[in-house]
């Protein structure tokens, strides 16, 4: 599949430029089979799956007008305060994207994104908040330009643009279960855009919570595209890579089968894999806290002595997501309560759950 797929130099105004708005709010995922790793331009070197969260989401508005003497400038502003730094990425991104949507050169954007997660809870926003705005530029082309595809192509469009602003954000334009990646054996797939893969998942999986439980909330002091840099020099990565094929295929299938043990065993080794890698990078790194590893100890016992079906997963960070299916939601917030919140920074516990995906919002 070529990358100059969604290229298209007619995206440009001819006459008047315009003056608008639109707004999409797209939430939050969290890996299953993590990616960690890629190549130019944004290309995975394992494909990745995850669960879309519910709760955990940006809602993001979008104003442009036309730009005086191609300025095209980007202002962000996060929850009403002006983020320069933010701009800066976004403006970025929009360069690259400059051969899919030629009019982002002749636009001044003004950026308005509010997040549903606390300020305080140090969870990164960029797949909301990139899959959010991704959205808005191809509303625009629509209303603008007409888009003849269909909904899904609009979506693979959409994930295709939110990949290139950051690779995890092309999994949040669909609700569920979802890949991104190319999958062998599994038509639909790509590197390019992320894929629902919600058919014939066991319904059991797409009741699941995940109980994001903050251990700090301080932002981590190694970024996420430093880490993925640094698996070009891991000596264990060939193997991690062929590991995490081969353990997409097999979540899948398990999460057909209604599988619970195997979806614990391979979504807790592929948490702790992540974290391995970091340890193993060079130079290396360590983002798990103590209270990680307390939590960790408390799920291994409480699994133990009630048989439970609960999992942990962690992202690029100490904080633990919850993973467990709406049956056993109030024997786990009781553990959380009696066993895990002592652990927690500020007691802080986000309640979230798989969700249905992105929603365009009227203005
Ligand atoms: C550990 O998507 O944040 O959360 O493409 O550089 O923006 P960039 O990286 P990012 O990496 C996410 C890494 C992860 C695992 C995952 O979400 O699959």
């Amino acid at each position: 599949m070529s990358e100059n797929l969604f290229h298209n130099p007619h995206l440009k105004f001819d006459g008047k430029v315009p003056s608008g708005k639109v707004s999409w709010q797209s939430p939050s995922n969290i890996a299953l089979v993590k990616y960690w790793g890629k190549k130019e331009v944004q290309i995975p070197c394992n494909p990745s799956l995850s669960f879309t969260l519910s709760e955990s989401k940006t809602q993001t508005l979008l104003e442009y007008k036309p730009s005086d003497e191609a300025k095209n400038s980007v202002q962000f502003f996060l929850e009403g305060e002006e983020k320069p730094s933010f701009a800066e990425k976004i403006k970025i991104w929009f360069d690259l994207l400059e051969p899919l949507f030629p009019f982002i050169k002749q636009l001044d954007f003004t950026i308005h994104s509010k997040n549903s997660f606390p300020h305080s809870a140090g969870i990164a926003s960029s797949a909301s908040g990139m899959s959010a705005l991704a959205l808005c530029l191809c509303s625009m082309e629509k209303k603008h330009f007409g888009f003849s595809g269909s909904d899904d192509d609009f979506l693979k469009k959409a994930s295709y643009v939110a990949r290139l602003g950051s690779g995890s954000a092309a999994r949040s334009l669909f609700g569920g279960v979802v890949s991104w990646g190319e999958i062998e054996n599994l038509p639909g797939t790509s590197n390019l855009w992320g894929s629902a893969q919600t058919a014939n998942i066991h319904p059991d999986f797409l009741s699941f919570h995940d109980s994001i439980i903050i251990v700090d909330a301080a932002q981590k002091k190694v970024s996420s595209r430093i880490g993925h840099g640094l698996m070009n020099s891991n000596p264990f990565a060939a193997t991690r890579f062929k590991q995490a094929k081969s353990n997409i295929l097999e979540l899948i299938t398990a999460m057909k089968r209604g599988d619970m043990d195997k979806f614990i065993n391979i979504t807790e080794s592929e948490a702790l894999t992540l974290h391995a890698m970091m340890m193993t990078s060079n130079p290396y790194y360590l983002l798990l806290k103590p209270n990680t590893l307390n939590i960790i100890e408390r799920v291994f016992e409480y699994r133990k002595q009630t048989g439970t079906p609960l999992a942990f997963t962690l992202d690029a960070g100490p904080n633990i997501h919850l993973l467990y299916p709406d049956a056993v939601k109030s024997d786990v917030h009781k553990f959380i309560d009696s066993e895990l919140k002592q652990f927690a920074f500020q007691s802080m516990v986000i309640q979230d759950r798989v969700g249905k995906g992105p929603e365009k919002l009227s203005i």
